[in-house]
């Protein structure tokens, strides 16, 4: 699917304050950073430094901009309750703690947040829907919006 269609999914509008967790050199990341505009702001976080270099030079060849850092997904350099979108797209299955990884995002999600993620039929680390659907109410997390089909899914949850 075009990128457009997973953050329209996730509801990235004008004005976000959006957190990408794992974008890799930055599929989703140059629209991201489109739609938030001027007055909103996107910050992407990976753990592997080549990934957020690759992902400053797409970002700076589509001329967008966006917060970039090295971090790690159970452990976000961020303080609490202040973001309106967070998203992670086939990056669940490879953190070894998710739970961790998914406190993190209930801690810096605004109350009324959103969780966003995606998962991608084929991926070595894919995640069954029922077992996401587990570990997200685990959490803390209420499911808003789900989309399923041969090639996988996108799931939003509430903050509460
Ligand atoms: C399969 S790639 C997906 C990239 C992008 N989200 C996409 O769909 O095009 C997974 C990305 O998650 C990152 N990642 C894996 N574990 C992570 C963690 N614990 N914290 C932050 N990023 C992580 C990897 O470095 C990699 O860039």
């Amino acid at each position: 699917m075009p990128a457009g269609g997973t953050l329209d999914r996730f509801g990235v509008a004008g004005g976000d304050v959006v957190l990408e967790v794992g974008p890799g050199p930055g599929y989703y990341s140059i629209e991201a950073s489109r739609r938030v505009g001027p007055d909103g702001r996107l910050i992407c976080l990976d753990l592997q430094r080549d990934m957020i270099e690759q992902l400053r030079g797409r970002l700076a060849e589509a001329d967008v901009s966006a917060e970039t850092g090295v971090a790690n997904a159970t452990r976000l350099p961020l303080t609490d309750d202040r973001i309106d979108v967070a998203y992670l797209i086939t990056v669940l299955g490879e953190v070894p703690d998710p739970e961790a990884a998914l406190a993190e995002m209930r801690r810096v999600l605004k109350p009324g947040g959103t969780l966003g993620l995606g998962e991608t039929m084929g991926d070595p680390d894919y995640i069954r829907l029922g077992k996401l659907r587990e570990m997200c109410g685990r959490a803390g997390f209420v499911e808003a919006t789900c989309h399923h089909d041969v090639l996988g899914y996108t799931i939003t949850f509430r903050s509460p």
